[in-house]
């Protein structure tokens, strides 16, 4: 197992390259099944997830891999399969986006329940309640759920639950609904650039989609889907997490390929706790010289704060004077990260789903445990500003969703290293 070891203090100066986004990448490899021919999806970086979503792609006899930044994806008519596997879906649970892509082309689908999420209970029933309304005979089977259609059919869909949209529930269903029969109207689909991203691929293939970026999504089934050469958007999340790291640090740092218009309510609240950010020449520059401000957070579907920058807002928060406050509305129970915050010095206090947080004057570098993929990422923000040093075992979380992130930050001047443990 490896770790990452951090000497905290350093401002980071410099600039960073930002890589495209897991959460377009996912769904986008996953739309290929869609098609008898072959997509070629580019800008796609070498994540533990992307060869997760590799190995699903082959696992349904699809010739799939990834070589500089791009992944070639064939299929083998003869040779598909409908299975995903337990094995493979429990590592990774955006593999339940196969379900709606598999129903509609092959007729069936047979994909194993994702299982348990440490960021919190994360059901699967609006993907179900849109698969059966578009005709899809659903049950659940020794842990799987196993899916049948002979063709689906267009319906009128409201994709809402408790927390409002679902990100992969709307892609499920929009998958599913290119190659139904008729008209499917979405109402209350999520609007995440990750959904417009998978919807802009899908028309490269060929499929008719109305109301792209709004909450009511227009989808007039076709026959056939052709493939399609598709480069995916720069990630928002990497990027808000870089900007924290060049605002905690009290750094200066240029984004490179950062796309402004997907980072509005991560840029206003940066701004509203003093953070100085201004767009040059195509690239964002991030900079703090004054005290930090206490800021108050909820996290809200798009373009709300997003729930994957929670943590990384609260370690900022850990050291601004004054209190501040994150209230999560995606996943009330996101808070594995508070603990071991708590454990460098930091002042945290969970009230239901809100944390409060007291900032201290400075956290101190310790040994601590990443939990999940941003809460990986909140413990290496910490550590860049800790006094002293910082070690973050079970970084496999990290490699998840940031490609190279120490790398990144090393080239940006922090003293942070990968080692063996
Ligand atoms: N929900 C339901 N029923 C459903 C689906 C979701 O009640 O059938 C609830 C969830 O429990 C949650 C809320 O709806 O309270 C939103 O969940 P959503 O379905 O939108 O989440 P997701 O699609 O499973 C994606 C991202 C997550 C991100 C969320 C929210 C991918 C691969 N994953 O998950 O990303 O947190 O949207 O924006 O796109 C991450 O990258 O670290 C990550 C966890």
């Amino acid at each position: 197992m490896e770790k990452l070891v951090i000497e905290g203090g350093k401002p980071l100066k410099g600039e960073v390259e930002i890589s495209g986004a897991k959460n377009s990448c996912l769904p986008i490899m996953a739309a290929s099944l869609l098609t008898d021919e072959p997509c070629v999806i580019r800008n796609v970086p070498p994540l533990r997830d992307i060869h997760t979503m590799i190995k699903l792609l082959k696992a349904l006899g699809i010739k799939a891999e990834w070589s500089n930044y791009t992944v070639f994806v064939e299929p083998r008519v003869k040779q598909r399969k409908y299975i995903a596997p337990y094995q493979l879906v429990k590592t990774m649970r955006a593999s339940v986006c196969v379900l709606g892509p598999l129903l509609s082309k092959l007729h069936r689908a047979k994909v194993s329940l994702p299982g348990g999420c440490v960021i919190g209970h994360r059901p699967i029933d609006l993907h179900l309640k849109g698969l059966s309304a578009l005709g899809g005979e659903i049950s659940i089977e020794h842990g799987y759920v196993v899916a049948k259609a002979k063709q689906l059919k267009g319906a009128r869909i409201y994709l809402g639950g408790p927390f409002g949209s679902s990100v992969l529930g709307t892609a499920n269903v929009m998958m599913a609904a290119v190659l139904a029969k008729g008209k499917t109207l979405i109402e209350n689909a999520a609007s995440e650039p990750e959904i417009i991203d998978l919807a802009n691929f899908l028309l490269k293939m060929g499929a008719k989609i109305k109301g792209i970026a709004t909450h009511i999504l227009e989808i007039e089934g076709v026959k056939e889907l052709k493939g399609a050469d598709y480069s995916v958007i720069p990630d928002r999340i990497e990027a808000g997490t870089y900007m924290i790291a060049g605002a905690i640090t009290g750094g200066d740092i240029r984004l490179k390929s950062a796309q402004i218009e997907h980072l509005g309510a991560v840029i206003d609240k940066l701004q509203e706790a003093g953070v100085e950010i201004t767009l040059q020449r195509e690239e964002l520059r991030v900079s703090r010289r004054g005290k930090l401000r206490p800021v108050e957070v909820t996290t809200l579907p798009y373009p709300g704060f997003p729930t994957d920058m929670q943590a990384q807002m609260m370690s900022l928060m850990t050291v601004t004077e004054g209190i501040s406050v994150i209230t999560e509305k995606i996943y009330p129970d996101r808070f594995m990260h508070v603990a071991e915050l708590n454990r460098m010095g930091a002042e945290i206090m969970l009230e239901g789903a809100s944390a409060i947080v007291k900032g201290v004057k400075k956290l101190s570098g310790a040994p601590v445990m990443a939990s999940d993929l941003r809460a990986s990422a909140a413990l290496v923000l910490a550590g860049l500003v800790a006094k002293g040093k910082t070690e973050i075992s079970r970084i496999y979380h990290l490699d998840r969703g940031y490609e190279a992130m120490e790398k990144k930050l090393a080239k940006l001047g922090a003293r942070i290293w990968r080692v063996k443990e």
